[in-house]
């Protein structure tokens, strides 16, 4: 199970107006357990107003790139406690309490590979994106990448400065389409807009080089854009789903209710004992299978449980099915194989046995 250690930012600027960078510093002890893949993310603890919230913040810089601290977006939500804090309040300097890096949002690289790469994303899913396009370049010396990026408007291109710079470094190896959705800039019309199926296939015909099925994607965004996205993909362009990687930036707005699905409905009403295993305790309560989730009884309880987004998707809660079985209504972040292997996300799970046994020390 991961465990939280104090980093102190050695970098908090404004990015736009409405999202800041923060960059942590990795002291040498913790540098073995903090070494990253592009793609990953971390969890933030922090505790405000007497409350303890967790967040989940992909990491934007890469393995390779030469920079040895962790770098991390954070955009300001509406509503966001956590997000206005650390936009508006925290300073260089300030520790905060974080998780060494998890999620499998990439793939391997390999200096021999010839490759394209190409990027789809939305506001601040630009960070596990850019995380992934700059680790191939530096890596597959042969391989290409594209970038297709939708933001509101011009001030709000996260990282633009950045992008820039590595298309210049890159020589031709990296294309950027910015994307304005709120804002007419741009002459062209292509530039107008969300990423969508009906704005990628125009690009695939702006860019004729470009070969879908035989490109690797790395998409994140809102959900609907995902699934648009990547359905349009795989069904039209008959691009194979291992080669479309998607990350979702919060849980899909139409899975809100999941626990109204007839799926749930179905699920037997009974009481369970449910026991999990906890850094090598054992800790046990009693849960009705229609009431609240395994990982929320478990933190009324006070049990010291990992979690981040309580939606699904950062799959900070998981834990490894030893006994009895469970629902699980969202899964966003594990993979088939390892729900087959019997992980589950506790933040979305009901027993469906009378005796359930979980174990975190996976
Ligand atoms: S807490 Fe994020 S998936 Fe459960």
């Amino acid at each position: 199970m991961h465990h939280f250690h104090s980093l102190k930012t050695s970098i908090v600027a404004k990015e736009t107006n409405d999202s800041v960078h923060i960059s942590f510093e990795i002291p040498q002890d913790l540098k073995p357990l903090f070494q990253f893949k592009q793609g990953q993310y971390l969890n933030l603890k922090m505790m405000l107003n007497g409350e303890d919230l967790r967040r989940s913040y992909s990491v934007v810089n890469a393995p390779t790139d030469g920079n040895d601290q962790l770098e991390i977006l954070v955009k300001h939500l509406d509503d966001g406690r956590v997000s206005s804090f650390l936009n508006e309040n925290l300073t260089l300097g300030d520790v905060i309490e974080v998780s060494p890096p998890a999620g499998h949002f990439y793939t391997n690289y390999h200096k021999s590979n010839r490759k394209n790469y190409i990027g789809l994303a939305a506001g601040s899913g630009i960070s596990p994106v850019l995380s992934n396009l700059i680790e191939a370049l530096y890596q597959e010396p042969e391989s290409t990448a594209y970038l297709f990026f939708s933001n509101k408007s011009l001030n709000d291109i996260i990282f633009k400065e950045r992008i820039d710079a590595l298309v210049d470094k890159f020589q031709g190896r990296l294309k950027v389409v910015y994307l304005l959705s709120r804002e007419k800039h741009f002459e062209d019309e292509l530039f107008e807009g969300r990423i969508s199926s009906q704005k990628l296939e125009l690009l695939f015909e702006r860019f004729p080089e470009i070969d879908p099925k035989e490109s690797i994607f790395f998409i994140c965004g809102p959900s609907e854009m995902i699934k648009d996205v990547s359905t349009y993909l795989k069904n039209d362009k008959k691009v194979p789903s291992l080669k479309v990687m998607f990350e979702y930036y919060a849980a899909p707005d139409d899975e809100e209710n999941a626990e109204m699905s007839d799926e749930f409905k179905a699920i037997p009403n009974l009481e369970s004992m449910v026991t999990l295993i906890i850094d090598d305790d054992e800790y046990s309560f009693h849960l009705n299978s229609k009431k609240r989730s395994i990982l929320d009884q478990a933190l009324n309880d006070k049990l010291p449980v990992p979690f981040a987004c309580k939606g699904g998707v950062c799959c900070t809660c998981k834990a490894l099915v030893m006994e009895g079985e469970v629902f699980m209504d969202k899964n966003f972040a594990l993979t088939e194989d390892e729900v087959e292997r019997g992980f589950v996300l506790t933040c979305q799970c009901h027993p469906t046995t009378n005796i359930v046994m979980l174990s975190y020390d996976v």
